[in-house]
């Protein structure tokens, strides 16, 4: 059971009828509930077994939008910004909704993958330094690799402030390219730890969170829905 008013129900999964607007939509008999005429738009439906029409058309109720992002640089992962471009801003209209926020922080010039969700108990699972899912990410850098700079992520790297890492992982591509995992997520960190081995980070990607790859066929800026596996797979550790 999910017991919930008409008005908040329809507003809150159509983005594009606010709660008023559902009223004048109960006024003029548009709107039914397991097919009949609903009088009273702030009735109470319940939105798990109940069918809702607005124009004789299904609302596929869903509690909570898990939504991949392929982000581009330039944007930033926030829900307002006065300055720069939000990474909701890139939102398509049938996917904005109230409540939606990033899980997780890119830096504005690092792309990748960002999930955007509804849902803060699993964006808390997700995150918490206790259960933190590992994040990979695709690495370029301005010099050499450090021969042991595996090993120097391994045993969890001190930054240049004196901030201990948890142990990471490296994985060599060639000697300006590689792959690292991260059990935590520090601010800049993935830049500070290679900063720390007197490297730099020309350019950064994240390519998968938990056990969902970045979807290949997702253009920078576009989006998609995460199917219920992947949801699943997101706390993947
Ligand atoms: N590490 C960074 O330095 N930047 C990011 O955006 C993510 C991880």
């Amino acid at each position: 059971m999910d017991v919930q008013r008409l008005d908040k129900f329809i507003s809150n999964q159509c983005f594009d009828i606010s709660r008023s607007g559902v009223k004048d939509l109960v006024k003029k008999g548009k709107v039914t509930v397991n097919g009949k005429v609903v009088k009273k738009a702030d009735e109470k439906i319940d939105a798990e077994s109940d069918e809702i029409c607005v124009f004789g058309k299904r609302i596929v109720y869903k509690k909570h939008l898990y939504i991949m992002l392929n982000k581009p640089a330039g944007v930033v992962c926030a829900t307002r910004d006065g300055l720069s471009p939000t990474v909701l801003a890139l939102l398509p209209d049938e996917l904005k909704r109230e409540g939606l926020f990033p899980a997780g922080r890119l830096d504005k010039d690092t792309e990748g993958f960002v999930l955007i969700t509804s849902d803060g108990d699993l964006a808390h699972k997700m995150l918490a330094p206790k259960s933190h899912v590992p994040k990979l990410y695709y690495v370029r850098l301005e010099m050499p690799l450090a021969k042991n700079a595996e090993n120097e992520f391994k045993t969890g790297m001190t930054l240049l402030d004196g901030t201990s890492c948890l142990p990471a992982e490296l994985e060599r591509i060639n000697e300006k390219e590689c792959f690292v995992t991260l059990h935590e997520g520090m601010f800049h960190q993935v830049k500070r730890m290679f900063e720390a081995l007197g490297n730099k980070v020309t350019y950064l990607k994240r390519v998968k969170i938990g056990g969902v790859d970045l979807d290949g066929g997702l253009a920078l800026g576009e989006v998609r829905e995460l199917t219920p596996s992947e949801v699943e797979k997101l706390l993947l550790r």
